[in-house]
């Protein structure tokens, strides 16, 4: 078929019109809704920032109010919920958790499967935006052995998740501003980014007519690989790597320049930005804030900043347009308020929900949407006789 043409990952083949998120990879630019994600960064809050990216405008006061509120509303787990805790192994990827259970959403709430009834559509994002911080908290309490802890409704949307996260009956966890200020802060450099691997996943799960759960399930799948959301696992495990190696940052550059066994520069790189990745120009010095502020010191910080440098200083990297991005500091981050390394991309799920939600939103809502279907360039056989068994 002359008319097709072959675009290995989707360089260059836009597949949606897209009103929610402007990405200038040139000049490191990124906007959601028109709002530089720099100032959304520095004075919004996450919560406004789910709003604006659901609903197209930030929202007054009342509004945002009663968004809270609704999703207050429904940040408890059915009992039945939690029992599928009880049948995942101790040692299950909290990722797998977060995603089976998103997906087991769709069988407790079959009164809102319709994705063209705009009260369905409603209720399945703000069950979606309340439940899954409860969902993350429960999956690393499995993890650890622990009691869940439910919501308390009195606390914004982090306190709640860290509370419930990091509290245990015999201590009630109190989070430390700077870490409430600093989780809120990642979670809206999170919370969208045009047509990446897991939103693409989104609306192509979504452009089948499925209902929001299963959309969304198929989306923290497809962030869970290292080469997306999983890069910020992988990254200190790298820097682990490297410590444990005795901080030999040189020969884990040449490594990767050799491509010895397909070793990469994890949190490094991407597809659109070519000069940097405005959101990790603020995390890397978010990561030095928390970290002053909490009075920690880390080694693997040490060791990020050495691979920064010398990364940004060789012509590998350099020719390739190779620079940090997103992944490459947020665990640093992540670890310095006590998560383990295997949460780290649930966080990132939790920052990018509300990107996934507003791009299912506006895909179903897009007059003349049709199911999402890649053509293909076939390099099979053309035609062949079938042999009986006896005779091959
Ligand atoms: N380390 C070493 N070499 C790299 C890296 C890296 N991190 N990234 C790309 N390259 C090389 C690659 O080997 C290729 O070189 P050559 O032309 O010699 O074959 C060239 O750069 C182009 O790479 P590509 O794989 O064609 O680039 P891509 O646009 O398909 O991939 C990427 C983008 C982000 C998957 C890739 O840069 C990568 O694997 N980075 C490491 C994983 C990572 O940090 N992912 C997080 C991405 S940002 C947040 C998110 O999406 O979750």
């Amino acid at each position: 078929t002359g008319l097709v043409t072959l675009d290995s990952g989707y360089g260059n083949t836009a597949a949606y019109k897209s009103g929610v998120t402007y990405l200038d990879g040139e000049q490191g630019i990124l906007r959601y809704r028109g709002y530089p994600i720099e100032q959304l960064a520095e004075h919004g809050t996450f919560l406004e920032t789910a709003y604006l990216l659901i609903n197209g405008e930030l929202p007054s006061a009342d509004e945002l109010s009663g968004f809270r509120s609704e999703i207050t509303q429904h940040t408890l787990l059915h009992e039945d919920v939690k029992r599928f805790y009880d049948g995942f192994p101790r040692d299950a990827h909290p990722m797998a958790m977060l995603s089976s259970v998103v997906s087991a959403l769709s069988t407790f709430y079959q009164d809102s499967h319709n994705p063209f009834d705009e009260r369905q559509r409603h209720i399945s994002t703000i069950r979606l935006l309340a439940k899954l911080p409860t969902i993350a908290a429960y999956a690393y309490k499995k993890s650890v052995g622990h009691p869940v802890v439910y919501p308390s409704n009195e606390l914004g949307y982090v306190e709640n998740f860290l509370r419930m996260t990091f509290s245990v009956p015999a201590e009630e966890y109190v989070p430390d501003p700077v870490v409430v200020a600093a989780l809120d802060k990642l979670l809206i450099l999170h919370a969208d980014h045009e047509q990446n691997c897991s939103t693409s996943t989104v609306r192509l799960v979504g452009s089948s007519q499925a209902n929001l759960f299963a959309s969304i399930s198929a989306g923290i799948n497809a962030l869970w690989g290292p080469l997306h959301g999983g890069a910020n696992q992988a990254v200190p495990e790298m820097l682990e790597q490297i410590q444990q190696s005795g901080g030999d940052v040189d020969t884990f550059i040449r490594k990767v320049k050799d491509k010895e066994d397909g070793v990469r520069l994890m949190g490094f790189g991407h597809r659109v930005y070519k000069s940097f990745d405005p959101r990790a120009k603020i995390i890397k010095e978010a990561a030095h804030d928390v970290l002053s502020a909490l009075g920690k010191s880390d080694e693997l910080l040490d060791i990020a900043l050495a691979l920064e440098e010398r990364a940004l200083n060789d012509d590998y990297f350099v020719s390739r347009n190779l620079y940090p991005n997103v992944d490459f500091y947020t665990g640093l981050i992540y670890r310095a308020m006590g998560f383990p390394n295997s949460m780290f991309t649930v966080l990132f799920a939790l920052g990018r929900l509300p990107g996934w939600i507003a791009q299912w939103h506006e895909m179903i809502k897009e007059p003349g949407s049709r199911i999402g279907r890649p053509r293909q360039v076939y390099t099979g056989v053309v035609e062949r006789d079938y042999i009986p068994v006896e005779q091959r």
